[in-house]
């Protein structure tokens, strides 16, 4: 029966490091900050971002919500996104997603400077990833990696496969196994046979946003398996693994709820401190 990785366990330790580093700029007189726009008005994207700036607040940032009524268009947005870059008191930007459709995603998100875009999304950041120089690593792509490093799982040589090849997880963290030796697979909608790559799998990670897709026959056993699906079911959370029916096969793997998600918000404020730290070495 597999073990479960348990991201609560070392979130206090990662909470006080950022928490301290937040104080020693505080001492210097620098708050750090983060601008999360939020358009549109979705009550469940609001209450994500709410969370989160809770959350940001506790480790002692300031953290500002600005809500944007989804008619003002894409032009609006940049201009915001604009003054934003040119404060010295904002430190991150972050653009909640997803964007309503009439509105340019690419432009929007790239429109924040590299200097302040936490999630990493503008070009040349994506671009230091790739070439194993990152500044900002994708929130929960850190977290994947936390959570394997924390639990002792050997990267170097293992078979990693990732299922997903969005911007935001799979992508990026593919390319951190890369980078730590690991021989990388990347499957999505049109791989044909999945299984026959998920089964040589020493380290799956999943990212599909398909609930219980990844179910038992998928998994090589002892495989160390993240999930980092969030599909909302009859009321309930649950991931893209069927947990209960690969758990006796995987040697480890992370629950939904309680797995990537707890970790994510947490890499995302580590983020924002280190722009923070970026910002006070500029002025
Ligand atoms: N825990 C966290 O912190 C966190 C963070 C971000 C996202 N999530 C969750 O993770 C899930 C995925 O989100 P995402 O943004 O990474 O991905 P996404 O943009 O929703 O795209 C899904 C990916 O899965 C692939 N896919 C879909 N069906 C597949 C199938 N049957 N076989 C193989 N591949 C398939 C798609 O392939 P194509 O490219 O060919 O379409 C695509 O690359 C969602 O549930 C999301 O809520 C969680």
């Amino acid at each position: 029966m597999g073990s479960i990785m348990e991201a609560s366990l070392f979130t206090r330790k990662l909470e006080t490091e950022i928490g301290g580093g937040v104080q020693r700029l505080k001492s210097q007189g620098h708050t750090p900050s983060l601008t999360v726009i939020v358009v549109g008005n979705s009550p469940s994207t609001m209450v994500y971002f709410k969370n989160m700036a809770h959350k940001g607040v506790e480790l002692g940032f300031y953290v500002e919500l600005r809500k944007v009524d989804d008619s003002v268009g894409s032009a609006e947005v940049l201009q915001l996104i604009h003054r934003l870059n040119d404060s010295n008191d904002v430190d991150g930007i972050l653009v909640g997603l997803p964007l309503p459709k009439e509105y340019d995603v690419e432009s929007i998100l790239h429109a924040i400077s590299p200097d302040k875009d936490v999630d990493a999304f503008h070009p040349f950041n994506m671009g230091q990833l790739m070439i194993g120089k990152p500044r900002f690593i994708p929130a929960t792509a850190r977290s994947i990696i936390a959570l394997l490093e924390n639990y002792g799982v050997r990267i170097q040589g293992k078979n990693a496969v990732v299922v997903g090849r969005s911007t935001i997880v799979g992508k990026p963290v593919a390319c951190l196994l890369l980078q730590r030796d690991a021989t990388v697979t990347i499957c999505h909608s049109k791989t044909v046979d999945l299984i026959n790559y998920t089964r040589e799998a020493d380290i799956l990670v999943v990212s599909m946003g398909r609930p219980k897709a990844i179910t038992a026959e998928y998994v090589k056993e002892g495989a160390a398996v993240i999930d980092v699906g969030i599909n909302h079911i009859e009321g309930k959370i649950v991931g893209d693994v069927d947990f209960d029916g690969v758990r006796p096969k995987a040697s480890l793997i992370t629950p939904v709820p309680g797995g990537v998600g707890v970790l994510t918000t947490l890499m995302l404020f580590d983020n924002v401190l280190k722009a923070a730290r970026l910002n006070v070495e500029r002025l």
